[in-house]
């Protein structure tokens, strides 16, 4: 049996198999179920400095190679979430507070909330690709998040990383920026900006009209985005984006990944997929003779 092991800055997980923000981790019943499932650490919904209701229905549609959703980051805000947190402080499982802000002031004080509340790390979402003010916006600057990410840090002692889009003109100007800031890791990638149209009413079906892009189809973006940033950093890098199987997730190692996210996955294979994953990750590993994750991180460059 291989040793799936890995280590995240000063995070050493079980296994290379994280729960990705935005999926059954908005209340500490469904956090812990996917502990129970095998996720070596959770990533929480996004987390703002105010309760947030979201978009309007219909905010998920199943598309033929992915999920498309504009949830519009719906949460309890920071001082409710306390509660989610408190219930799982004595959880062994890394909890990682994913957060969203606008400015520097903000997202500092965010870390501040999640790190008293016993998160293991916090997780900077600069990347939802429909939020107004949030997001994207934040995450398509370099000097703005260098500024956001090397304030988070001299508050916090807990590690930060810093979730990217793909749709960036340069994601490895960004991921630098990230790193010149201190960031701890960088998790790339959030999902990719796009749209369904009902022929009928020839109108776009989302209540928010636009949303992201998740699953299978967006594996290739996430991929090259690892082997780009990967090759350019010199912090770890965690690969999210259609992660399905055991196979997708040596993919992603090999692109320069030292973990990976799980989520639309989650909807597709039932939240047994960490499980899956990891079996199917360890029967890949004796097949060609690999003990360790780290000996498969990066092998693509050669
Ligand atoms: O709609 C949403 O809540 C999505 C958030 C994200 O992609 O970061």
């Amino acid at each position: 049996m291989a040793d799936l092991s890995t280590i995240i800055g000063s995070l050493r997980l079980k296994n290379p198999t994280l729960l990705a923000s935005g999926i059954m981790d908005e209340d500490a019943g469904s956090m812990q179920r996917m502990i129970d499932c095998g996720a070596s650490a959770i990533v929480t919904k996004s987390i703002g400095m105010q309760p947030r209701e979201g978009y309007a229905n219909p905010t998920v549609l199943e598309l033929e190679y992915g999920l498309l959703n504009a949830m519009g980051l719906p949460n309890p805000g920071i001082d409710q979430f306390a509660q989610e947190m408190k219930k799982l402080q004595k959880s062994k499982t890394p909890i990682i507070g994913s957060i969203y802000a606008a400015d520097a002031e903000e997202f500092v004080a965010l870390a501040s909330k999640m790190e008293q509340y016993g998160a293991a790390a916090v997780e900077l979402n600069v990347s939802c690709p429909h939020a107004k003010r949030y997001g994207l916006e934040v995450g398509c600057d370099a000097t703005l998040l260098q500024t956001i990410v090397s304030s988070v840090k001299q508050q916090v002692k807990i590690p930060v990383f810093v979730k990217l889009s793909p749709s960036v003109v340069n994601i490895v100007e960004i991921a630098q920026a990230a790193e010149k800031g201190n960031a701890d890791a960088i998790v790339a990638i959030n999902t990719v900006k796009g749209m369904k149209i009902d022929l009928e009413t020839a109108h776009p079906i989302l209540a928010n009209r636009t949303g992201g892009y998740s699953g299978k189809a967006i594996k290739p973006i996430g991929v090259r985005c690892v082997y780009d940033i990967a090759q350019n950093v010199n912090i770890p890098v965690i690969g999210v984006g259609g992660i399905t199987t055991g196979e997708d997730a040596i993919e992603y190692f090999m692109a320069g990944a030292s973990a990976v996210q799980i989520g639309s996955a989650v909807y597709y294979r039932g939240p047994d997929v960490f499980r899956h994953v990891c079996k199917e990750i360890n029967v890949w590993m004796d097949t060609h003779g690999y003990k360790k994750i780290c000996e498969l991180v990066g092998v693509a460059y050669q």
